[in-house]
């Protein structure tokens, strides 16, 4: 098929994401919004996919970055180490909420995982467990797109191409209470039922086989923004516990103060015994991620083999880093936690009563500034939108045509089927922000028609 947009890239020598689209070009960001080529303004309610945790074009930030490029833009982490990786580490190793946690870094979310992946088989194999090589996830997931990191993948879609070179690693239930709470239950016998979903893997695969358990805290992309219920991840702590099954929490999305904590398993009354991060740990001003693991795990591992056997070219880059420091240090000076956590209610609330009545919102959640919107064709059957109505891709243009970045996804009822918006809006949101991304997003959903 062509069409004119076949046309437009034709003229470029980018593998776009997606070939048959043409994007607008983005010249410039300030605070909340961003503005393309054209002059046209988009109001940022979703940092990108969750990214841009203090706004665009921050003075501090990118005062930070120009002093390290000035001094030192990179030098290679097997020769030197640095002030910002040092500073960075000691800055993430002090939020983590027990001593002597230890800091890896790499470019990204996918990188972070990877780390975490191998962080754990290093750590068993110097116990002398090496039978342990099996990594327990949640169906409707999403950890990443580099081969371990989409193994540890629920998420059917993104996987279906690379199905024969992925790991077939054991999948549980999500806790994803608006679908899978059942009538009748309460929220804590559901949060038990699910977390024995882990015990059922535990029984088929033998606990001696098993290295991890690996769930973001709040699951992002594929549901569109669910915590968990109450007591469901003190149910799985307990679990791994008692069977040697580390826990990674994988906060790419939901960590850096996304939730209104700096890491979102504080609020659910646990502690991982790695967590990675990325996304908002620059803010987009650099490509950085990091596993964040307990200082057992580092001694393990240093004291068995004397380093940790991986590596990429970037690890702990210098100018990253700097970018790092200075975003967690605009988080704490601008007191930004806890403007996340009073503009999310307040998004969360007035999202409830603009769409009160909207035949099509079937749920609002989320944490602090991290928001998801569920549709539904119909309220009561909670029946979701089909993937052939190609929702997610409409509503991102129909919200770019409003002057609007949003993040909606696809399959979030099923791994196929449902529809959901998130909204990730930059820490430094205002009242007013607020109303307007409220405003606009409703003359996204106003026409929206799914029957
Ligand atoms: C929870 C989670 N983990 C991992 C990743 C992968 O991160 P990246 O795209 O930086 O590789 C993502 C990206 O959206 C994510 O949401």
């Amino acid at each position: 098929m062509h069409t004119s947009d076949d046309t437009e890239s034709a003229l470029s020598s980018v593998f776009y994401r997606d070939p048959l689209h043409r994007y607008p070009s983005v010249e410039r960001g300030d605070g909340v919004y961003l503005y393309d080529s054209d002059g046209r303004r988009y109001l940022d309610g979703s940092g990108g996919a969750a990214v841009a945790a203090v706004g665009h074009g921050h003075p501090a930030v990118i005062a930070a970055i120009r002093a390290q490029l000035e001094s030192c833009a990179y030098a290679h982490t097997a020769f030197f180490t640095n002030a910002p990786q040092e500073t960075l580490a000691t800055m993430l190793a002090g939020r983590f909420p027990e001593p002597s946690a230890r800091v890896y870094f790499g470019s990204g979310g996918s990188e972070a995982n990877e780390a975490a992946i191998k962080l754990v088989r290093q750590y068993w194999v110097a116990r002398g467990q090496e039978r342990k090589r099996l990594y327990v996830s949640r169906q409707q997931s999403y950890h990443g797109n580099t081969l371990g990191a989409l193994s540890l993948s629920g998420n059917p879609v993104r996987q279906r191409l690379f199905g024969p070179l992925l790991h077939d690693w054991p999948k549980v239930l999500p806790c994803y209470e608006y679908r899978h709470r059942q009538a009748g239950e309460s929220a804590e016998e559901y949060g038990r039922r699910a977390a024995a979903s882990l015990l059922d893997a535990i029984k088929s695969h033998g606990a001696e086989n098993i290295a991890a358990f690996v769930a973001e805290t709040i699951v992002g992309a594929t549901l569109g923004v669910v915590p968990a219920v109450a007591g469901y991840f003190g149910a799985i702590r307990d679990i791994c516990t008692e069977h040697e099954i580390l826990l990674v929490a994988d906060e790419v999305m939901a960590g850096c103060g996304r939730s209104g904590t700096y890491f979102a398993f504080e609020q659910e009354g646990f502690v991982p015994d790695i967590v990675t991060v990325a996304k908002g740990v620059a803010g987009g001003y650099q490509p950085l991620g990091a596993a964040i693991a307990r200082g057992e795990i580092h001694e393990r591992i240093v004291d068995r083999f004397g380093s940790f056997a991986h590596g990429h070219t970037y690890v702990g880059h210098a100018t990253a880093c700097a970018a790092g420091v200075a975003v967690a240090s605009v988080i704490d000076n601008e007191n930004l936690l806890e403007n996340a956590r009073r503009m999310g209610t307040m998004l969360r609330d007035r999202l409830a009563a603009a769409f009160r009545d909207h035949p099509h919102v079937g749920d609002i959640r989320g944490r602090g500034l991290f928001v998801g919107i569920e549709l539904v064709v119909d309220r009561a059957t909670k029946a979701p939108p089909p993937a052939s109505l190609g929702l997610p891709v409409r509503l991102r243009n129909e919200a770019m045509a409003q002057g609007l970045v949003c993040y909606p996804g696809g399959g979030t009822a099923d791994g196929r089927d449902g529809a959901h918006i998130l909204l990730a809006p930059p820490f430094t949101y205002t009242e007013d922000n607020v109303d307007e991304l409220v405003e606009r997003l409703g003359h996204v959903l106003e026409g929206l028609s799914l029957r």
